[in-house]
């Protein structure tokens, strides 16, 4: 059997480089599906997920094994949308042209993100943990006036990477660097999430895959003769055949098309401003031992004053590169800074409505006021010429909810997902991207 495995890659890793010439853009999505998506899938098993049920946390449908079967079928289904193998080769889901980039050679790497594809930024921060009484004296936000350095990774969550004066949901990630430990914040700028759970999740992507299968579909050679009639009755069944193919319950649709409206709200709802204008929120709550919370940053003055007004110009709000550009701007004049406040879960909903289900902020739920409680604070300071970090380390990095520092636990089936499917996935593009720039040389 092992022998059958190392037969079968090693006819893999030749057809993939054999001829570089001739490459197919169907045969290559199929090789590195092959090689780098179906391998993440399988490696996905009962370590990789566990619950706090003394914290409310309780597993999707009530089982540990439907929940890794979900886990399992998001890489699969990202993994293969990641190659565009279910989008049309000039979709705007479809990053790049995987064949042109292979044969132009133009770019160092093929395959970004699957969420919060366009990095405006990667910049170095310093990251502070300030006096509180949130956390105990000796964790990792209980230990006051300790600095650590930290890096920020600005993006948007548009699919499309192409212009900044689009509404979408903004993202903001900080690597908080502790030697041997690091501890990531993965938070963006709307407050709640399109889906509760994780399958609600799973689903949303089925349907959006469909869309993508049925414009494949969509046959323009397809002429029939005997008209219309004909021609509805094929394409019903190239609609059939995809939603087959995706294992969709068709009774799940309502709430998926829900999903996807709140989907495109969220999107509608975001601000064209400066990232140093926004919140960002962890949106999923975490526990700190027994403490429960969920966190988010928010701008702040920072110590020295900054020659540079940090919002928009207009000309900056018109750009597609406006974000980039803004950030390149008020980091020449001086510092931005944010504040990390914490909020505690509230007392007075159930476990399921602040630990498993997102759709709705912890605010809207309960009827008490939720206090913030500073915990941190962050400054990004001016740049300094020479030292930016270049986009590709920006795309190359990876960040992960789950890692932590000790004693931290993300939760809910969404958290607790997140941290098998970010690690599978972005080794998927890097190894996928490495494999590519083989093939350039
Ligand atoms: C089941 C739900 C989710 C799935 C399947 C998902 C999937 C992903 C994936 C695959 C990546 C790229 C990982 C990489 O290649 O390095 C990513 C990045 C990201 N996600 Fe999610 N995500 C989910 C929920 C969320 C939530 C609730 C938030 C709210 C904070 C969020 C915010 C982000 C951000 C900000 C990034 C970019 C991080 C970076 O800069 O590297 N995601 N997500």
């Amino acid at each position: 059997m092992k022998h059958f495995k190392l037969v079968i890659t090693a006819v893999l890793l030749f057809v993939a480089q054999a001829s570089f010439a001739t490459v197919d853009q169907a045969e290559l999505r199929s090789t590195l599906d092959a090689l780098y998506v179906q391998d993440k899938v399988a490696s996905i098993n009962d370590g990789d997920l566990f619950i706090r049920q003394d914290l409310g946390e309780s597993w999707l449908h009530g089982s540990k094994e439907a929940e890794l079967a979900v886990v399992r079928d998001i890489i699969n289904q990202l993994g293969k949308l990641q190659l565009g193998k279910f989008v049309v080769d000039d979709s705007p889901s479809l990053v790049t042209n995987i064949r042109d980039e292979v044969l132009s050679g133009r770019q160092d790497y093929y395959i970004l993100r699957d969420a919060h594809p366009k990095a405006h930024q990667c910049v170095n921060a310093s990251f502070t943990v300030e006096n509180n009484d949130f956390f105990p004296i000796g964790s990792f936000l209980g230990d006051s006036n300790i600095q650590h350095d930290a890096i920020v990774r600005f993006s948007s969550s548009n699919p499309d990477p192409s212009s900044d004066t689009v509404h979408t949901v903004r993202g903001a990630a900080i690597k908080v660097l502790m030697g041997d430990q690091t501890h990531d914040f993965v938070m963006q700028s709307a407050a709640n999430f399109p889906t509760d759970d994780l399958e609600q999740f799973s689903n949303l992507i089925k349907v959006g895959r469909t869309r993508n299968c049925l414009s494949i579909i969509a046959d323009p050679g397809h002429d029939s003769i005997l008209g219309p009639a004909l021609d509805f009755i094929y394409q019903l069944q190239q609609a059939t055949q995809c939603l087959i193919e995706s294992d969709f319950n068709l009774l799940d649709l309502p709430e998926t098309v829900r999903a996807i409206m709140r989907f495109r709200q969220g999107f509608e709802d975001s601000e064209i401003k400066s990232v140093f204008d926004f919140d960002y929120f962890s949106v999923t709550p975490y526990a700190y031992e027994n403490i429960v919370f969920k966190y988010e940053i928010s701008p702040a003055t920072c110590p020295e004053p900054n020659s540079e007004n940090r919002s928009f110009t207009a000309e900056e709000a018109a750009d597609s590169e406006g974000l980039e550009n803004n950030i390149q701007r008020v980091l020449s004049g001086g510092a931005a800074c944010y504040d990390l406040n914490v909020v505690a879960r509230p007392t007075d909903i159930s476990d399921e409505q602040a630990i498993e289900f997102l759709i709705e902020t912890w605010d809207q739920k309960s009827s008490q006021v939720l206090e913030r409680i500073k915990v941190a604070s962050v400054v990004i300071p001016m740049l300094t010429l020479g030292a930016d970090i270049t986009s590709l380390t920006c795309d190359e990095m990876s960040y992960n909810n789950g890692r932590n520092a000790d004693g931290f636990k993300p939760l809910g089936s969404i958290n607790r997902g997140r941290i098998p499917i970010y690690d599978r996935l972005s080794a998927f593009r890097l190894e996928a991207n490495e494999h590519l720039r083989h093939m350039n040389q």
